[in-house]
């Protein structure tokens, strides 16, 4: 699946960017796009725990893809997990996340600035 998300105002004042409901992706981790930059949507740990990681690897821009269980990118085979998006080959580098929320009305938000 890939979608694109489109940003809408949140509440607090932050841009949130409005990525439909968690029923909508047939499976986790879904490629998707926010603000014109692509990431996988994954879940946590918890039963409502959802974030994106993103889809540009951090060395050199190559194409994060999925595949068994962690993501990997093609340029040099650098592998990161798929729940917290830590490089497992390079100690101390990982992807670019973004916090998503499920609110009230049942939809995933992605909220914040990258980190
Ligand atoms: S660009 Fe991804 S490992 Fe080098």
């Amino acid at each position: 699946m890939n979608e694109e998300a489109r940003g809408e105002a949140g509440g607090s004042g932050t841009e949130a960017a409005d990525l439909g409901f968690p029923a909508d992706y047939g499976s986790f981790p879904a490629s998707v796009t926010v603000d014109g930059t692509p990431y996988w949507l994954v879940r946590g740990e918890e039963e409502e725990e959802y974030r994106l990681l993103s889809a540009l690897c951090p060395h050199a821009g190559g194409d994060v893809r999925a595949h068994e269980g962690i993501f990997f990118c093609p340029l040099h085979f650098w592998t990161f997990d798929q729940a917290e998006g830590n490089c497992l080959n390079v100690p101390g580098e990982r992807l670019m996340r973004r916090k998503v929320e499920l609110r009230e009305d049942g939809r995933l938000y992605a909220v914040g600035l990258p980190y």
